[in-house]
Formats: C-alpha cells, sequence, structure tokens
C-alpha cells in the first residue's frame, strides 16, 4: 500500500521524505491556496522534491482549457500527474490524457457509479473522498469497499486512492479493503506512530537501565 501526503507544505513534504514513508504527494487548489504562492510553480517545486507521483489540478472545467492546463502540468516534470474532476469533460480529459500517455488522478468521487465511469475512461486513479462522506452522515468506507468491489470484478488498472483521510483508522480500513495507496494529512501520517503503550514501555525501558547508573558502552 502506497502512502501519499495530501499537501502543498514543503515543510511537511521534507519532514515526510525524512520518514521514509511518502511515495507520492496530491495537491488540490484548496491546499496550494493555503501556502499563498504561486499555482504551477508550487506544483514544480513539489514534484522536484518528492521521487514518486505528484498529482496538480487543472483549474478549469471546460474540455479544451482543462487539456490545455493539463499538458502544461504534465509538462512541468515526468513525475506530474493530472488530477481531473470527476464531471462529463474531466472524464473526457483523463480519456484523451491517457491516449497520450500522461497519468491521471480523478478527484472528487462520491459514488461507485463514477467510479466506474473513471475506471472506463482509463484513469490512473479514482480518488473517493471518505471524510466528507462521514461528514454528511454516509459511510465514507462503504465506497471504498463497493469500489475495490467492482475494479476487481472486472480487473480494472485504476488505482483506487483514498482521499479526504481524517484519522488512523481510515488508513487501517483502507489497508484491510485493499486500496492501493492512501492520501494522508501530515497530522494523520503523525498519528499512525503513535501508541500509548509504546510511549510507557519505552520509558519503563529507559528508568530501569538508568536505575543501573551504567551507560550504553559500560
Ligand atoms: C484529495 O486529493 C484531496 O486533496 C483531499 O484528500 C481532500 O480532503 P479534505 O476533504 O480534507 O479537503
Amino acid at each position: 500500500m502506497k502512502f501519499f501526503l495530501d499537501t502543498a507544505d514543503i515543510g511537511e513534504i521534507e519532514k515526510g521524505l525524512a520518514l521514509g514513508m511518502v511515495d507520492g504527494v496530491t495537491t488540490n487548489p484548496t491546499l496550494i491556496a493555503r501556502q499563498g504562492k504561486s499555482y504551477l510553480p508550487t506544483v514544480r517545486e513539489i514534484a522536484q522534491l518528492v521521487p514518486g507521483p505528484v498529482s496538480g489540478e487543472v483549474l478549469s472545467t471546460e474540455l479544451d482549457p482543462m487539456l490545455d492546463e493539463a499538458h502544461r502540468l504534465a509538462e512541468l516534470a515526468d513525475n506530474v500527474v493530472v488530477k481531473l474532476p470527476l464531471t462529463p469533460p474531466g472524464l473526457q480529459a483523463a480519456r484523451t490524457l491517457t491516449e497520450e500517455g500522461i497519468r491521471t488522478n480523478v478527484t472528487l468521487c462520491f459514488s461507485p457509479a463514477q467510479a466506474l465511469l473513471a475506471a472506463k475512461a482509463g484513469a490512473t486513479y479514482i480518488s473517493p473522498f471518505v471524510g466528507r462522506l462521514d461528514d454528511i452522515s454516509e459511510e465514507g468506507m462503504a465506497l471504498i469497499e463497493q469500489i475495490v468491489t467492482i475494479y476487481e470484478q472486472y480487473s480494472f488498472e485504476t488505482q483506487v486512492l483514498v482521499a479526504s483521510v481524517r484519522h488512523p483508522m481510515h488508513v487501517v480500513d483502507s489497508a484491510l479493503l485493499g486500496a492501493d495507496v492512501v492520501t494522508l494529512p501530515f497530522k494523520v501520517l503523525d498519528k499512525l506512530y503513535a501508541h500509548p503503550l509504546t510511549d510507557k514501555g519505552l520509558a519503563g525501558f529507559l528508568a530501569d537501565w538508568k536505575k543501573t547508573g551504567r551507560s550504553f558502552d559500560d
């Protein structure tokens, strides 16, 4: 299972890379706006920093300008994946870009029917948003289960990239369901390490050795 970081914050990306747990990065217009920086240069900067796939999203909603932006994103670096909205033009663009050999990430997926369309369009990744479904009293993880089942049934190559992840159990449940990728805010990656028994156990080991009055070499 791959871990992507869901951020446009260079500091968070550097920390994640140093931990050795980051296989790629996803951005969106909101995340880049939060950094107060220019759009394309930010995607380029992230793509140069991260060895794995970096999703950069188009801003246009009509097919022709969408394709123009997609090409400009893809030209930034070989590891840029073009993120497209799950709309009719977005899926038309996904099909065209796939035929051109450009990888795509179809975003804002909230139903199995939408995921089926994205797979038929040849998307590299589908991004179902689990947290936003939970927010409206739906079961986000049930959508992941449905998509994984449908994709396995027809051997679609589109990878399930679980997005809008809010807590560690979204990650664990995604792994149990066989999702290909989860994209995590840095704070969720950080929480994956935490367990009170780890902290308690480590404190106990160190305190017991300290009582001996000896050092590491002694
Ligand atoms: C996916 O690629 C999106 O960037 C992201 O996961 C959205 O998450 P949010 O619902 O927390 O904004």
